[in-house]
């Protein structure tokens, strides 16, 4: 009699199944373990340490967080072989005790460079030799102080222009593009268990950018460089149409093996906010969540940000903005509940 009661306990203790989860999830942090995935936020720093209310719906809503900044080359080296980890080091330690996995956001990019770097590149005080070997040492010491607390890099980030060419950076002009597969390898060897990614934006819909990072992808393959994933920043706008092709853009790329990941999701708007644009915009949301959830390899769902207290649009795009999921009161909005009524395919 008594195994059949321990049996029984057994049965009644274990979780369900995903799918038997009729009833919505009280928050994002249930939704995500309802559907198997991970749901983040980007992190700004400043709020974290500095506002309580901030902390408490991140902690509470988010199991994986990215560093909106504060893992930026300008912000943990700004002086050469100078490195300031505080804010990088508060992050990770947040995620460590409210039980979050991170983003390293991100190593190679051609955007908020350190003076010193981007100088002595003009000024030809730094060559291509020296460069390459400052690259390297920037992306090992970095990955290496991190080594087993980053599930997922963003070795390089928006290395294509929309018309399918490749950017042209201070890594391309002096490096050539052999700096991409160089930049996979040297992340690898330091922290061999990080899930390394290619990152950007406008992969959602743009097909010449997707055809030449599908190649950018398959020759690192072929060259055998450590690729493990693709990153769909997925910075939309209600005045745009949603991406209705995203799910099968992600399926390209998981077919060749890849994890992929929404990493950067907010949906700006024209203000003034008005309801209609709050239910397009729960909308756009829904969507993206379900193309995720439909595709397999789709393993992390983030947002640029949570609040529209601490979002990049009205400084980027005037007169747009209120393209988080909670306002600037930390109220949640309709996208909020949208994406908690999110069922299972
Ligand atoms: O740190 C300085 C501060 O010292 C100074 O007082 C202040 C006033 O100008 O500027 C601060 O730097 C700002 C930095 O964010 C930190 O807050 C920069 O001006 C500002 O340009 C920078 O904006 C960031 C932007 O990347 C820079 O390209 C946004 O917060 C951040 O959300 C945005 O994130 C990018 C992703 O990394 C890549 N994908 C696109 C996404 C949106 O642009």
């Amino acid at each position: 009699m008594k195994p059949l009661i321990i049996a029984l306990a057994l049965v009644l203790a274990a979780p369900l199944p995903a799918y038997a989860h009729p009833r919505t999830p009280r928050d994002l942090r249930q939704l995500a373990h309802q559907h198997g995935i991970k749901i983040g936020s980007a992190v700004d720093l400043a709020a974290l340490r500095g506002e309580a209310d901030y902390r408490k719906v991140l902690n509470r809503e988010f199991s994986h967080v990215t560093a909106e900044n504060a893992m930026k080359w300008e912000s943990v080296e700004p002086e050469r072989g100078v490195y300031t980890w505080a804010d990088a080091d508060a992050l990770v330690e947040n995620a460590r005790r409210n039980n979050q996995r991170v983003r390293g956001h991100t190593l190679v990019w051609h955007n908020q460079l350190p003076a010193w770097l981007t100088t002595g590149v003009e000024d030809g005080s730094i060559d291509a030799a020296e460069l390459r070997k400052i690259l390297r040492d920037h992306i090992t010491t970095q990955v290496r102080r991190y080594k087993g607390k980053i599930r997922a890099w963003d070795v390089v980030n928006e290395v294509v222009n929309d018309d399918g060419t490749m950017r042209q950076s201070i890594w391309l002009t002096h490096l050539g593009p052999g700096y991409i597969a160089d930049a996979f390898r040297w992340a690898h060897r330091a922290d061999p268990h990080a899930k390394l990614y290619i990152n950007d934006y406008n992969l959602e819909w743009n097909a010449s950018k997707i055809e030449t990072t599908l190649s950018i992808v398959k020759d690192l393959q072929a060259q055998g460089a450590p690729i493990h994933g693709i990153g769909f920043q997925g910075h939309l706008g209600i005045q745009y149409d949603y991406p209705g092709d995203w799910a099968n853009v992600m399926r390209r790329f998981a077919d060749l093996g890849l994890e992929v990941a929404v990493t950067e999701l907010d949906v700006r708007m024209e203000l003034p906010v008005t309801p209609e644009k709050l239910a397009t915009q729960a909308d756009y949301y829904r969507r993206a969540l379900t193309d995720c959830l439909g595709v397999r390899a789709c393993r992390e769902f983030t947002v640029w940000g949570f609040t529209d207290r601490h979002s990049w649009v009205p400084g980027w795009f005037p007169g747009q903005g209120a393209a988080c999921l909670f306002d600037e009161n930390l109220v949640p909005k309709p996208a909020y509940q949208a994406l908690l009524g999110v069922k299972k395919a």
